[in-house]
């Protein structure tokens, strides 16, 4: 039977891809004021797009009415960014998280899927990185991921709404902007078109992002991944998009 999502931050890289995989079968909506995502992320797709900041409860409240499942993605997806302003950050990472999950309370709605981030974790070298480990949050940005994180439990605890916080290390894929950590070299420059600033990286392999697109591809640190040099990851990374000729 069809469901309703509404997908917060739906016209960004993580957003629109879980648009696409959801829309053919289900009524999607998306909140987006577009401040660093695209309306043309979502061409050709049957999504509803609803041009507006997560912090406009009236918004909300219209967005979420009859919704089975909320996936939060919205947030200034910037450590940088949040640094400059940590209050706008605030708003957004905090006020707005604290609204949706109020508005999805109000509304009845069943889940809330929320987008966190490995930035929780801080600079600890310790690998891997499991959820019982102590947080550390370095930056404003990772300090509104957090506290959403405990918003959403104590939501679960106090109302019931079901509540589930995906903290996302690197995540790549189609309509990613190639920035944070990444820079964008283009073929002409060089042999690889993906260059990463780290050393090294953990390499998770296809099928990440709650198969929104089987050739997503998350580096992370997770119990099963393996540690690769950063050309086996340029080079896998490159196979998995068709970069490499
Ligand atoms: N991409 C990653 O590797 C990664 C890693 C960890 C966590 N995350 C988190 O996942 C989520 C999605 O990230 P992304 O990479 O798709 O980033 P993105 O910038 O492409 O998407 C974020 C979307 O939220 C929208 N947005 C921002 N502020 C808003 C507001 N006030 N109201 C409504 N919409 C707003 C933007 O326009 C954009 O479309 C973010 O919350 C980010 O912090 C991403």
């Amino acid at each position: 039977m069809s469901k309703k999502f509404v997908i917060t931050g739906g016209a960004g890289f993580i957003g629109s891809n879980l648009a696409e995989a959801l829309a053919n079968e289900n009524e999607v909506v998306v909140i987006d004021d577009l401040s660093t995502g695209m309306a043309e992320n979502l061409a050709g797709l049957e999504v509803q797009l609803l041009k507006g900041c997560i912090t406009d409860f009236g918004l909300l409240k219209d967005a979420f009415e009859g919704a089975d499942c909320i996936f939060h993605q919205a947030g200034i997806a910037s450590v940088k960014k949040s640094i400059e302003d940590p209050v706008r950050t605030d708003e957004v990472g905090i006020e707005g998280t604290l609204k949706v999950l109020i508005a999805a309370k109000d509304a009845g709605v069943r889940r809330v899927i929320l987008a966190s981030s490995a930035a929780v974790y801080g600079s600890s070298p310790e690998l891997p990185k499991k959820e019982d480990m102590m947080p550390e949050p370095k930056s404003p940005y990772a300090v509104t991921k957090l506290a959403g994180e405990h918003y959403a439990r104590v939501f679960r605890e106090l109302y019931g709404l079901e509540t589930v916080a995906l903290r996302y290390f690197n995540v790549f894929g189609p309509k990613h902007r190639l920035c944070s950590g990444l820079q964008h070299r283009g073929r002409a420059e060089g042999d690889n078109p993906l260059v990463s600033t780290r050393k090294e990286f953990k390499f998770e392999g296809k099928g990440f992002a709650f198969g929104v697109r089987r050739e997503t591809v998350s580096f992370g640190s997770k119990g099963s991944s393996r540690s690769r040099s950063q050309k086996t990851v340029v080079h896998n990374v490159e196979e998995v998009f068709g970069l490499r000729s």
